[in-house]
C-alpha cells in the first residue's frame, strides 16, 4: 500500500481557527466520528500562527473573515513557516465568491470548504488532508534519511582515502589511483563471478560495496613496515622480505575487533591478498578456495595493475605480456576462474586503468 493510500491509523491534530465558537464546536462534533482526529480551537487570528507553530497540526481549518484579522493573510503566513510545511491548510468559509477561492489557492491553501458540508463529506475531506500531511511528512523524512546516508557514505570514503594517503607516505606505490584501479578491476571480476555463480542482485550489490573498501585498503598494513625496507630500491634480503611480508598480518590487525561489517572483509583481504592458489604464497600458505574470494579477486587486480604500471625498478608491462602471465599463472598463482574472467574482460579492465591515470589524484 502506498503512503498516499494509507489510512490514518494514528491520532492527528486539527486546528480550527474561527472567531465563532459554535463553528469550532460544530467541527468538533462532526469529527467525533473519526476517533483519531483531535480537534483544537483558536478564536483569535492574532494567536493563530503561534498556536499552529506550537501544535504542528496535520490540518488547519481556517476561517476567512475574522474580527481581528484576515484569514487569507494567515494562509500566507502559515505557508511561509518551514515548520508548517507538512501541515495541510484548508480554508473553511461561508464565502462562495470564486475570486476569493482562487485567491486562497494562490496563497497556498490545499482546499476550500464551504461552511459546513454534510458530515460524511466533511470527515472524508479532513481525513484526506490529514493523509496528505502524513505522506508529505514521510517523504520529507525519507529525503532527510537519504541525505544523511549520503553524507555518512562520503564521510566514510573520506576517511578511507585518508588512510590510503597515510599508507602512501610509507610506500609511494600505494597511490590513490593504484587503489582505485585495484578496486575498479576487482569490481569487474566480482561482477562476472557473481553472474556465473547466480548470486542474487541485492547480495551482489551489498557485497560489492564491502569489496570496494577492502580492495582500496588491501595494503594499508604497510604503515607498519620500516621506511628502510619500503624505500629500498634493490632486491630485499631474506630478513627484509620477511619484514615486508608482515604488512599482511599488520593490515589484518588494523581491522580486528570487527566494529562494522566492513572490518571482516577488509581484514581477510589485507591478510590474504598475497596467498597463491597453489599454496605457495604468504603468510598462511593457504591454497585454493581456502583463500577468501575477495582476497583471490584483489590478488588478481593488484598484480595486474602493478605489472601494467611503472615502478622504480621496472617499466610498465605491455598488455599482451601481462595477459600471457595471467594465462600461465592460472591455477598456480591465481584462481583459474578469476584469471579466465580477467582475460575475458580485458577491454573493460583497461578502461579502469585509463579512468585513473597515474599523475592524476582523484578527489574523494
Ligand atoms: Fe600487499
Ligand atoms: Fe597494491
Amino acid at each position: 500500500m502506498s503512503i498516499l493510500n494509507s489510512t490514518i491509523a494514528d491520532p492527528y491534530d486539527v486546528l480550527v481557527v474561527d472567531d465563532q465558537p459554535m463553528i469550532i464546536e460544530a467541527v468538533r462534533r462532526l469529527l467525533r466520528s473519526d476517533s483519531n482526529a483531535r480537534v483544537h480551537g483558536c478564536g483569535l487570528a492574532l494567536e493563530a500562527l503561534a498556536r499552529a507553530k506550537d501544535l504542528l497540526p496535520a490540518v488547519i481549518l481556517q476561517d476567512l473573515k475574522m474580527t481581528d484579522g484576515n484569514g487569507l493573510d494567515l494562509v500566507t503566513a502559515y505557508r511561509a513557516e518551514p515548520v508548517l510545511a507538512e501541515t495541510s491548510v484548508v480554508v473553511l468559509s461561508a464565502t462562495e465568491d470564486p475570486q476569493v477561492k482562487a485567491e486562497a489557492f494562490a496563497r497556498g491553501a490545499a482546499d476550500y470548504i464551504e461552511k459546513l458540508p454534510p458530515l460524511v463529506e466533511f470527515v472524508a475531506r479532513v481525513k484526506h488532508h490529514a493523509r496528505a500531511s502524513r505522506a508529505q511528512k514521510q517523504l520529507v523524512h525519507a529525503a532527510v534519511a537519504q541525505a544523511e546516508a549520503k553524507i555518512e557514505a562520503e564521510w566514510a570514503d573520506t576517511l578511507i582515502f585518508r588512510m590510503v594517503e597515510m599508507a602512501r607516505l610509507r610506500d609511494p606505490t600505494e597511490t590513490a589511483v593504484h587503489v582505485q584501479r585495484v578496486a575498479g578491476i576487482s569490481k569487474i571480476l566480482f561482477e562476472a563471478w557473481a553472474k556465473a555463480h547466480l548470486l542474487p542482485d541485492s547480495e551482489y550489490k551489498s557485497q560489492q560495496r564491502l569489496l570496494r573498501i577492502a580492495a582500496i585498503l588491501h595494503d594499508v598494513g604497510k604503515v607498519g613496515v620500516s621506511d628502510l625496507i619500503l624505500e629500498k630500491s634493490g632486491k630485499l634480503n631474506e630478513l627484509e622480505r620477511e619484514k615486508m611480508e608482515k604488512h599482511a598480518k599488520i593490515g589484518e590487525g588494523i581491522f580486528s575487533g570487527s566494529r562494522s561489517k566492513f572490518d571482516d572483509p577488509a581484514a581477510e583481504v589485507a591478510l590474504c591478498h598475497h596467498e597463491k592458489w597453489d599454496g605457495s604464497g604468504y603468510p598462511q600458505k593457504i591454497r585454493g578456495e581456502e583463500i577468501p574470494l575477495f582476497a583471490r579477486i584483489v590478488a588478481v587486480a593488484d598484480v595486474y595493475d602493478a605489472l601494467r604500471s611503472r615502478r622504480a625498478y621496472k617499466e610498465p608491462w605491455p598488455r599482451e605480456r601481462t595477459e600471457k602471465l595471467f594465462a600461465e599463472e592460472a591455477g598456480k598463482h591465481f584462481d583459474p576462474e578469476l584469471s579466465a574472467i580477467l582475460l575475458a574482460n580485458m577491454d573493460e579492465v583497461e578502461q579502469v586503468r585509463d579512468a585513473f591515470p597515474e599523475q592524476e589524484i582523484h578527489a574523494i
